[in-house]
Parts: C-alpha cells; sequence; structure tokens
C-alpha cells in the first residue's frame, strides 16, 4: 500500500469580522456568556454575494499553490460541506471549474462537522490503491446562511469559512492510522429540518425558521467529549503510539471546553493543543481544515511532527487521523 500525505494547506476566511459585542445587539447574549461558555470572541460572516464555493475556491487554490501543483494534475475534488451553493450541482464541481481541474472527477461529502476528516480519509484510499494520484479536499461553509440570527442558543456559535488540502503518495511520513464512526441514533440532536424531501420549502417552513440549524447544545456536549476521547484513542492504539508522543492535537472546533475536556482526557498537555475557536468560531468542516492550514502557516506543525486530526459533528459523525508530517 502506498503512504499518502498533506503536500500542500490552504485556507480562506471573509473578511467581514462578527463580535460577541456585536451580536449582543442583535440578541440577548454577552460578550462573558459566549467567551466563557464557548472560548470564542469573534467570527467571520461572508458578504453578500460571496457563496461556499466563493470561499472552497480561494482555499483550493491556496492548497494547489502550496503544493507546487497545477489544477490539471488534480485527479479528485472531494469538497465537504452541510451548506452547499445550491442542492445540486455539487460545490465540488463548481470548484473544478473556477480552478480549471478538467481532469478531475468530482464529488461532495456530508458528513457535518466530521467531513473534512472524512475527505482526507476517503482521498487516502483512492490515493494508496493506486486509482487516483492527486485529490484535493476542501472542508467549506457558509453557516450564517442557515444560522437563525434570533436565536441566542446557536447564532452566537457558527461563522464561515474553508480550508484546503492537497493529498498525494509521499516517500516519508504520511496518514498513519484513521478511524470514522457514526451512530444516527442520535440524528435529531443537530439538524436543520426543513428545504429537504421531508419537509420541502414552503411560506410556513420559512415562517417557523425551520431552514436554520436546531442544536440540543447540553446534549450533544458529553457525547463530544467522549466521543471525540474514544475515536482519538483509537488511531492512536492502531498505530501502537501512547499520546504524549502527539506533537499537535487539531480538534474540531465547536466549543474550547469540549477541546480542553478531550485533551484533558487524553493527556495531551495544553501548549500541543491547536485553537482557533476564539476568531473564527465553529465553522463546521472548515474547521479542522483551517486549524490544520494555520498550524502549518504558523509553524506550529513541522515536517516530522505527530498531529492528530479529531471531528465529531451532526449525524451523529465522527472520525480521527494520525498524520506523520
Ligand atoms: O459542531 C459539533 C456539534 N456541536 C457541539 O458539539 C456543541 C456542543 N454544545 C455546546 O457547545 C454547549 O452546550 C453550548 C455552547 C451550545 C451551550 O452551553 P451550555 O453550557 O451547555 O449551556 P446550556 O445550553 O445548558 O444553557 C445554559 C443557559 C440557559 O439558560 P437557563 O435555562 O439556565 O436559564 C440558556 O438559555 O444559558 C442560556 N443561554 C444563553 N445566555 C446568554 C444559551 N445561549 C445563550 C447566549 N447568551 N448566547
Amino acid at each position: 500500500m502506498k503512504k499518502v500525505g498533506v503536500i500542500g494547506v490552504g485556507e480562506y476566511f471573509p473578511k467581514k469580522v462578527l463580535t460577541n459585542f456585536d451580536l449582543s445587539k442583535m440578541v440577548d447574549t454577552s460578550d462573558e456568556w459566549i467567551t466563557t461558555r464557548t472560548g470564542i470572541k469573534e467570527r467571520r460572516i461572508v458578504a453578500k454575494n460571496e457563496a461556499t464555493s466563493d470561499l472552497a475556491i480561494k482555499a483550493a487554490k491556496e492548497a494547489l499553490a502550496d503544493a507546487g501543483l497545477k489544477a490539471e494534475a488534480i485527479d479528485l475534488i472531494i469538497v465537504a460541506s452541510i451548506t452547499p451553493d445550491t442542492q445540486f450541482p455539487s460545490v465540488s464541481c463548481l470548484v473544478q471549474k473556477a480552478i480549471g481541474a478538467h481532469k478531475a472527477a468530482c464529488f461532495d461529502i456530508e458528513a457535518a462537522c466530521a467531513g473534512f476528516v472524512y475527505g482526507i480519509v476517503v482521498a487516502q484510499q483512492f490515493i494508496a490503491a493506486g486509482t487516483y494520484k492527486n485529490v484535493l479536499v476542501v472542508g467549506a461553509e457558509v453557516l450564517s446562511s442557515i444560522t437563525d440570527w434570533e436565536d441566542r442558543n446557536t447564532c452566537v456559535l457558527f461563522g464561515d469559512g474553508a480550508g484546503a488540502c492537497v493529498l498525494s503518495a509521499v516517500k516519508a511520513g504520511g496518514i498513519i492510522s484513521t478511524y470514522l464512526g457514526s451512530d444516527g441514533t442520535y440524528s435529531d440532536l443537530l439538524m436543520l429540518p426543513a428545504g429537504g424531501s421531508r419537509m420541502p420549502a414552503t411560506c410556513d417552513t420559512v415562517n417557523k425558521h425551520l431552514h436554520y440549524i436546531k442544536m440540543r447544545g447540553n446534549e450533544l456536549f458529553k457525547l463530544a467529549v467522549n466521543i471525540m476521547s474514544a475515536a482519538a484513542n483509537h488511531v492512536v492504539e492502531k498505530a501502537k503510539i501512547k499520546t504524549e508522543e502527539i506533537d499537535l492535537f487539531v480538534p474540531h472546533q465547536a466549543n474550547v471546553r469540549i477541546i480542553q475536556a478531550v485533551a484533558k482526557k487524553l493527556k495531551i498537555s495544553e501548549n500541543k493543543v491547536y485553537i482557533n475557536i476564539d476568531k473564527y468560531g465553529n465553522t463546521s468542516s472548515a474547521s479542522t481544515a483551517t486549524a490544520l492550514c494555520q498550524a502549518v502557516k504558523t509553524g506550529r506543525l513541522r515536517r516530522g511532527d505527530l498531529v492528530l486530526l479529531d471531528a465529531f459533528g451532526s449525524g451523529l459523525v465522527w472520525g480521527a487521523c494520525l498524520i506523520r508530517w
């Protein structure tokens, strides 16, 4: 089996910053509540004419440049998103058109906040099997488009952004172990009720705010801590290493308290945890993608380091991935 690694990373965040102070003028909340309960200080929000593919394209271009590859060299594009520009065609096809990756096959995956990790694992299979050489994986979201700006329980949590990476066969390092899991019995804890075939859009669904994220946060919190810890332990045991050997932990950024609790359970010290939730909030599939990219850009993640990706989201779905960088 070929060793598969990440050969380039990219990210893009829209320019507009929405602070906790701004939100306190929109709903009954405060900077103090949001900061202490979530760790979020601000998040990015798209401009009126910006959609998910616009963010994905910018992140993808940066990842290609970082990998030193031309778009024609990409064989497969996978975009993970719960907020595609339209129900169809896929965001990946829009990315293909914009970057000129005319040889690529394209599809989107929907694995909510774990989508980027799912994308990496899918890409790894294709490359290891010899089907494709270079795969572009993007996690991109415009969560502001499905956020109920009148619901303080959810509107303080989410933000927009995109992260990308290019995977290819590598001689040194690469993906060491992976683990994906799901549990559909919790499907009602985090969902968007209307707009699909179960409840097509009507004036009534719009009036009832059913096209927005509905979340039972408190129940999810406990599940997130246990499941993310278990997923991480799975890949660590599979790789026959100890968590203490991990150089950088890049978790999904849903809540800084979840991240801290998981790190504590895993015995990973605080200085080895990459956190960017303070600046961007929860960006679902873009969260681990942008965190990974920023960790590389800022020198927190260097060649030879052992990095652990760990994500959890609606479905429920989760995934972890251990990479020798
Ligand atoms: O992305 C993957 C999936 N997502 C997650 O895993 C998210 C997991 N959940 C969480 O991060 C947390 O549960 C939340 C941040 C969503 C909520 O924090 P919490 O500490 O679990 O608070 P809570 O839901 O138990 O609410 C506590 C109180 C409630 O008031 P009462 O009933 O105690 O009077 C809420 O009404 O806080 C109130 N509250 C707020 N107050 C001020 C909820 N949202 C706000 C707000 N500002 N924005």
